[in-house]
């Protein structure tokens, strides 16, 4: 069976590993600091924290701005649970909205969608690819919807509108306008999980980009102490002599990245451009002239005059094909002995969020994406003959059941 997106561990992530195992300093430490500033000066952002996964990162922005019972955040429908479960658990109410032909976040929907609750907006860069950030950034400044955010807290005062947390789970090194992921609004969060084209085992970063007066060092150096139990010194500053003594200066979480996966990630992010993000674009363009020749196909947009995405998900859709017949589809490709996925399940079709009282049906382009997509597969060592079987199994599935159903 050809695997949808197996990491690409080679000798020489084996062997930083096994660095760090021997080294004797397995926990947070010198290569996650070291990982934290290398992202930083690739991204181009102002800070940077390392954590266990990007849904930590997500939540615990969240949580830094104060969000609780009775505000509101913004998200779009198309995304992963997690990026609606972080709300939840602050006790906040997630306000989905729909979609546009890209499967990002439709500025005009969010426009509509703030009230004097809202308080964050979560655009998701599905498939790695940026959303529309200049139109993003520019809502949350314009003065009629500013007078209407009311400040709870102090950061929400000095911020003094609605902040921008971006679920940049997919899109790390993507760029938009010339500038990368991370650097394209207030606060970006990555995901480095098994799946994702930078991985760390699971892992994620939050990218600090927040405009003065905030000095975005001094908020990496308190969420430091806020994603580890509050504690005011780590367990490596505490191995200083006589620097055994901490203080516990708030009721913190348990949030950090081992040097273990830091590790792993430091190699990852020295071949990320050379050979991750170039052999991925490789695969994108195979996909696209081939599968463009086909008029059942629609080829996800994966770059414009503006963007470029990160080649993480290659979302392509079944012209005209029911939830039913794209199902049946990826039956007869997993036949065909090659796996495809779909992202989304939109948030709200799932048990929870139904029990919750929201409908899918608020958000028809969320839907007609979600019925038709099929994820094809992508990653490093995917060879030019494995993207040939993946192209037959596609089309000759596509062949078999729109034909059997004659559409
Ligand atoms: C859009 C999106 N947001 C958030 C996450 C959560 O990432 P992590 O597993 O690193 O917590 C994922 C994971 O797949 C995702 O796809």
């Amino acid at each position: 069976m050809l695997p949808f997106s197996p990491p690409h561990i080679d000798q020489k992530i084996i062997d930083e590993v096994i660095d760090t195992l021997k080294s004797g300093w397995i926990t947070t430490g010198p290569k996650t600091k070291l990982f934290e500033k290398k992202i930083t000066a690739y991204c181009g952002h102002q800070s940077t924290l390392c954590l266990n996964s990007a849904t930590a990162g997500l939540e615990i922005m969240l949580r830094w701005f104060g969000v609780k019972e009775g505000d509101e955040v913004i998200l779009p429908a198309y995304t992963y649970s997690a990026t609606a479960n972080v709300i939840m658990h602050c006790g906040a109410k997630p306000v989905f909205v729909d979609i546009g032909d890209d499967f990002n976040i439709d500025e005009n929907e969010v426009r509509k969608a703030i009230t004097s609750n809202t308080k964050v907006i979560m655009p998701v860069d599905f498939a790695g690819y940026p959303c529309n950030y200049d139109e993003l950034n520019s809502i949350v400044n314009f003065p009629e919807i500013k007078s209407k955010f009311t400040a709870n807290t102090d950061i929400q005062k000095t911020l003094g509108r609605i902040l921008i947390l971006s679920d940049a789970a997919h899109s790390f090194g993507a760029n938009y306008n010339g500038k990368k992921t991370g650097a394209l609004t207030d606060v970006s969060v990555f995901s480095f999980h098994a799946v994702k084209n930078l991985t760390t085992a699971e892992g994620g970063a939050i990218a600090l980009n927040l405009p003065e007066p905030f000095n975005n060092e001094e908020v990496y150096k308190h969420l430091c102490i806020k994603t580890l139990h509050g504690q005011n010194k780590d367990a490596l500053a505490k191995t200083i002599p006589g620097n055994w003594k901490y203080d516990i200066v708030e009721a913190g979480y348990k949030m950090n990245m081992t040097d273990i996966m830091a590790s792993i990630g430091l190699v990852e992010l020295s071949r990320y451009d050379s050979e991750s993000l170039k052999r991925r674009k490789e695969i994108f363009d195979a996909y696209s002239i081939a599968l463009s020749k086909y008029n059942w196909a629609i080829i996800p947009e994966y770059q414009n005059d503006k963007k470029e995405t990160s080649y993480h998900l290659f979302a392509l859709r079944i012209k005209d094909a029911t939830e039913q017949q794209r199902d049946q589809i990826i039956a007869k490709i997993f036949e065909k002995q090659v796996s495809v996925n779909v992202h989304f399940i939109p948030v709200p079709m799932m048990s929870f969020y139904i029990g919750k009282g929201y409908d899918i049906n608020n958000y028809p382009n969320t839907i007609a994406q979600y019925q038709n997509e099929i994820s094809l597969p992508v990653y490093v060592d995917l060879t030019n003959e494995n993207i040939q079987t993946v192209l037959d199994a596609v089309i000759n599935s596509v062949k078999e059941i729109i034909a059997l159903t004659a559409l």
